[in-house]
């Protein structure tokens, strides 16, 4: 019988627990695989000091188990940062977003010394594109944002659709702002994208993590954890 999607996700992460010292504060990313790190988290004999986390969903999981989690303001560098994906390319560029913390999530992987990414198989591609990019906006800056995506960023062009809520209404970021999803992308440079999305006005994050690229892959496959660095 194959392993389940969530299976594969859980390998992972539990194996990420490898790069956790204990003692030491460390960044805690956002999403269903995540959410298995921290299950393991709050499961190591000897714990961890403190957390910082990308999301308000993390910080309650983590302090449901009694893990501190401090402010990034009050953290000058992590030993590790330990997040999901939505797509992770052979060079361990990545897509991230689908979950709405990319900004809390690129601000905490930047304070870091490693950045450790928990995949499950379905995530490894080729190229990046083929997932909606997620892209934080300010609002009054959607429209121009959409047309810049229209009209094409460095060779690709996409159709950015604004996410909304289950009730319907504009999905909003723990930063009060709104997440264009762009579709149809086919991202061949990464860090060049990221610079060129980057620049344009009205644009919080994009969901690139090129300059902030994965340092270790965990891939979780049927056959195990295949690490790719
Ligand atoms: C949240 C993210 C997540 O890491 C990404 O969406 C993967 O989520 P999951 O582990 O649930 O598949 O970037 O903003």
């Amino acid at each position: 019988m194959p392993l389940s999607q969530d299976e594969l996700k859980a390998r992972v992460g539990r194996a990420a627990i490898d790069y956790v010292r204990p003692g030491t504060v460390i960044g805690v990313g956002t999403g269903s695989t995540v959410a298995h790190f921290i299950a393991a988290l709050g499961a190591m004999p000897e714990r961890i000091a403190a957390a910082v986390s990308s999301s308000e969903r993390s910080t309650a999981a983590l302090r449901a188990l009694g893990i501190d989690v401090l402010d990034a303001n009050d953290v000058e560098h992590l030993d590790v940062y330990v997040d999901g994906a939505d797509e992770v390319d052979p060079s361990g560029y990545l897509i991230k977003g689908g979950g709405g913390a990319l900004t809390r999530e690129k601000i905490v992987a930047a304070l870091a010394q490693r950045f450790v990414c928990i995949v499950d198989a379905s995530k490894a591609v080729p190229v990046l594109g083929a997932f909606p990019l997620p892209v934080e906006v300010v609002p009054m800056a959607e429209a121009s944002v959409r047309r810049r995506f229209a009209g094409g960023v460095l060779g690709t062009s996409g159709d950015a659709v604004l996410r909304l809520a289950s009730d319907g209404t504009p999905y909003v970021t723990d930063n009060g702002q709104h997440i264009l999803d762009v579709h149809g992308l086919r991202i061949a440079d990464p860090v060049a994208f990221e610079s060129a999305v980057n620049d344009i006005p009205g644009v919080v994050t994009v969901g690139v993590f090129a300059h902030q690229k994965a340092d270790v892959c965990l891939l979780g496959t049927a056959d195990g954890v295949r690490t790719i660095t």
